[in-house]
């Protein structure tokens, strides 16, 4: 047959009109490849992600993401806004369940446990999994009591997991636990003798830092940062950035950004979400911002779009 259906030729123009539509202002489609995903990190799995589908009620809001996240580095997502970056970081620690219109379908598996299962306590899952957000949200508290706010809240100061933390049973591990993770999140030194003040009084980059002594100070095996310094000053950012990189040293760090500057600086690999909520391409970092493999991803690396 040399003739072209017609109603097949309009069913297919509808199904172009229909991919245009859904790509962002400038975008160009394009079929996305498995193989483009199908990163092997070389490190062992902290987080494996499997087939995840997230709607919100009708919408679809990521679309079968499947990508292993290796510990002790970081992983950084990006794509333009509206793509599911939130939404993908926020499965990681079931932050979506207090969505009520939200459904997500698909596995993540942490050290190849369904996190996702029956049965799974909350409260622990977020310890393990820790959160930093935006913008900095400490509690109107004294410095000291946002950072022993967790280990106090979950009755770890008496179960002695506030001992195993500092490795001493004394009355003194409250203030070895406070003055560890401060030093830890790159404060102790310009907090140390105002520890009582409020948090409030701190500048914006001392409380995020803050928040990411708060998120350590319960023992945290991942860290979900989203967009951890888009709030800050340039100084203030540089050294949220330098902090990034040193807790992958003990920490699996997933962090989303909008400045492909800094996910270039600061990870080891790249997810690069789009419209759409798909994940198109997942590779090492230098090959994503140096060679990609998908046109889409090149354009919006290269400022065409987004
Ligand atoms: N609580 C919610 N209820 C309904 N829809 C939501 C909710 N949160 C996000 N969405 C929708 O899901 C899609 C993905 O949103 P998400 O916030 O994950 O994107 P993002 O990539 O983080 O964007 P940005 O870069 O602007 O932060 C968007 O279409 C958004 O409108
Ligand atoms: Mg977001």
């Amino acid at each position: 047959m040399s003739q072209t259906d017609p109603i097949d030729a309009t069913d297919e123009m509808n199904r172009t009109a229909e991919q245009t539509i859904s790509t962002t202002d400038g975008e160009t489609a394009e079929e996305t490849r498995s193989e483009w995903v199908d990163y092997d990190t070389g490190g062992e799995t902290k987080l494996a992600i499997k087939n995840l589908d997230v709607y919100y009620g009708d919408d679809h809001a990521l679309k079968d993401v499947s990508m292993d996240i290796p510990e002790q580095s970081v992983t950084a997502l990006i794509g333009p806004s509206g793509c599911g970056k939130s939404t993908f970081l926020r499965c990681l620690n079931r932050m979506n369940d207090r969505i009520r219109s939200a459904s997500i379908n698909g596995t993540v598996e942490l050290d190849s446990e369904d996190i996702y299962q029956d049965g799974i306590d909350l409260v622990e899952l977020r310890k393990r999994v820790g959160m930093v957000f935006q913008s900095p949200n400490p509690f109107p508290k004294s410095i000291r009591a946002n950072v022993s706010y967790g280990p106090r809240k979950h009755g770890d100061i008496e179960t002695g997991l506030l001992a195993r933390l500092t490795g001493r049973a004394d009355p003194e591990s409250e203030e070895e636990l406070v003055k560890r993770s401060l030093e830890r999140a790159a404060l102790w030194e310009e907090v140390s003798d105002r520890l009582e003040d409020n948090a409030l009084g701190l500048s914006g980059g001392q409380q995020q830092r803050l928040c990411i002594a708060r998120c350590l100070a319960v023992d945290p095996e991942i860290i979900l940062m989203d967009e951890p310094a888009s709030a800050l000053d340039p100084i203030a950012t540089s050294k949220i950035e330098d902090l990034i990189e040193d807790l992958a040293q003990d920490y699996t760090v997933v962090v989303v950004t909008h400045s492909m500057q800094q996910a270039a600086r600061v990870s080891d690999q790249t997810a690069v979400f789009l419209t759409g909520g798909e994940l198109v391409e997942y590779d090492n970092t230098e090959k994503i911002f140096e060679d990609p493999e998908s046109q889409r991803v090149e354009d919006y690396i290269s400022g065409k779009f987004g």
